[in-house]
């Protein structure tokens, strides 16, 4: 077999680290038009060793095929589910991505859903706005925040930071997984659907891919409740979108904040127009110092496995 250590990068990256993989290794663009990409790979697939990209675009199932040579993919992000890692397993291809740098903000964006869409912040912030706190008077009244039973669905790195900051708020948290976490002072129900129907709010913070699709479906919502929450800073494939919107709409649920959808960046256009949803552009880890963590941490995996064939925070 080949080694190769050129690098190809796969969809657009943050500067910082866009910047080094061109300079200090002469990274090469994968064009994003896909008349050019199958001339590209065509001419090129077999020059690449390793592949930088973002959860974002991830290498793919066909790419990763176009890609003959390939050892390694080191991806921005802690999510992966773009990447088939199935077939990066049987073909001895490492990947790495972005683990724990991330988890506080992505946290902190959680309990901003949380306390957004229960205190009703962004559609109050729309009232004042508008001038109806002049001519309307009062805002209506919210739901109380703080005491709340909450379910959250994942409780890996991030949702064991945001089961913490939830304690802060003197909320009773219990929590459904794959299995039982040790050491934690958190509930389980092994069932997700008792979770639901135990929760007046659930946070999803499950990794994404095909073995957690559409977990969060029809039953799981009704579980919830007309007067259950959902907030969403995984991935949207968890959840059936479908199913969400219908329950929204139909005020089948209190409300629902999220931070990531199906497809996107296109947003349902149902939620548009409803008060008790709020959301966000995918935004979880977008500060600037978690940005830079993740970006470090990328470069270090992409060194390591240049210079060793190791990488530091490996996927499996
Ligand atoms: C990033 C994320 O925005 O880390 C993840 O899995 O979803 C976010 O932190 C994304 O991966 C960048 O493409």
């Amino acid at each position: 077999m080949t080694t190769t250590k050129a690098v190809l990068q796969v969809g657009p990256l943050m500067p910082a680290v866009q910047d080094s993989i061109t300079t200090e290794y002469g990274a090469v663009r994968l064009p994003d038009n896909a008349d050019e990409r199958a001339t590209f790979l065509a001419a090129r697939g077999a020059e690449f060793g390793v592949a930088v990209t973002s959860g974002r675009f991830g290498v793919g199932t066909e790419l990763m095929q176009q890609l003959p040579n390939l050892r390694a993919v080191v991806n921005f992000g802690v999510g992966y589910d773009t990447t088939d890692v199935a077939q990066a397993a049987e073909r001895g291809i490492a990947v790495s991505n972005t683990p724990d740098v991330l988890n506080d903000c992505v946290a902190d964006t959680a309990l901003a859903l949380y306390l957004d869409v229960l205190r009703r912040i962004s559609t109050a912030d729309r009232y004042v706005r508008r001038g109806d706190w002049l001519s309307k008077g009062n805002f209506p009244l919210a739901t109380k925040a703080s005491g709340k039973r909450v379910g959250i669905v994942g409780l890996g790195r991030i949702g064991k930071v945001i089961a913490r900051r939830l304690e802060g708020f003197d909320c009773l948290v219990s929590y459904h997984n794959r299995r039982p976490v040790d050491g934690v002072p958190y509930e389980y129900r092994d069932s997700l659907i008792d979770l639901a129907r135990n929760s007046d709010v659930l946070i999803v913070a499950a990794a994404g891919g095909p073995d957690s699709a559409g977990l969060i479906n029809a039953d799981v919502i009704e579980a919830l409740g007309r007067d259950g929450y959902l907030i969403n800073i995984a991935r949207g494939s968890v959840v059936d979108e479908t199913a969400l919107v219908a329950a929204l709409v139909k005020g089948k649920l209190a409300g629902a904040g999220l931070d990531v959808f199906a497809e996107e960046p296109k947003v349902p256009v149902e939620l548009l127009g409803l008060d008790n949803v709020v959301v966000l552009p995918h935004l979880g880890s977008g500060t600037h110092e978690t940005r830079a963590d993740m970006a470090q941490l990328t470069l270090a995996n992409l060194k390591r496995f240049l210079d060793d064939g190791t990488l530091e925070t490996p996927v499996q």
